[in-house]
């Protein structure tokens, strides 16, 4: 007897079939909802910069948290095409040009700085490692640069070599840094998040 064939894809898991429920565009939303439920990072009234935002689920939950008092500026390579709240902007742009900009538009005074920025990925384990490194290293420099005193910091990395050395430059940064692998990642992925809490 032939096994009758699922109609779900193998990559539909759990998260995806909830983030389309829940209207996220992503199922990396439920990564950040771990994270703030944990650290709690986003508090109501914060101004968050959201680094790699497309398509744009951490831009949703983390406009949800902040409230319409606060506010979410994203960034990314690829346009947001998904329908916003009112106290989110996005910008279609590359977070290396940014800093090396003279005049970067993102303004300043930021509580939080997410990063869920990811290289496309090869195949090539250490050339993905170390683009990926290339881009926590300038979200750790917007932060230096735009993250208010006692600000938090989220960033996803692929542990590659360079990932313990990266990890402690947060950790002089911050009064607390936390490593975090959430359920929600996927297991085969290399993806961890580094978080900094107390920007000094
Ligand atoms: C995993 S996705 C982010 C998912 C997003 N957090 C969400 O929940 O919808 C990673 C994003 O990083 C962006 N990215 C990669 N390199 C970038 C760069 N140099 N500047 C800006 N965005 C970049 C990619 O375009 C991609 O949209």
């Amino acid at each position: 007897m032939t096994r009758k064939k699922s109609k779900t894809p193998q990559w539909q898991d759990h998260y995806t079939r909830q983030a389309q429920k829940e209207h996220y565009p992503a199922r990396s939303v439920y990564k950040l909802a771990e994270i703030q439920k944990k650290h709690r990072i986003i508090i109501k009234g914060d101004r968050v910069l959201d680094l790699g935002c497309a398509p744009g689920s951490w831009l949703l939950y983390a406009a949800e948290q902040a409230g319409g008092g606060g506010s979410v500026l994203g960034v990314d390579l690829t346009p947001v095409t998904i329908a916003l709240p009112a106290n989110v902007t996005v910008l279609t742009a590359d977070v290396h040009d940014l800093r090396a900009s003279a005049e970067q538009p993102l303004g300043t005074g930021y509580n939080v700085v997410l990063s869920d920025m990811a290289p496309a990925t090869t195949g090539d384990r250490f050339g993905d490692a170390a683009r990926s490194l290339a881009l926590c290293e300038t979200a750790l420099a917007v932060a230096d640069g735009l993250l208010l005193a006692g600000g938090r910091f989220v960033c996803k990395i692929f542990q590659g070599e360079d990932f313990k050395s990266f990890s402690e430059q947060v950790k002089a940064r911050f009064d607390r840094m936390h490593i975090f692998k959430p359920q929600s990642s996927r297991k085969a992925s290399r993806e961890i998040f580094i978080i900094g809490l107390g920007k000094k």
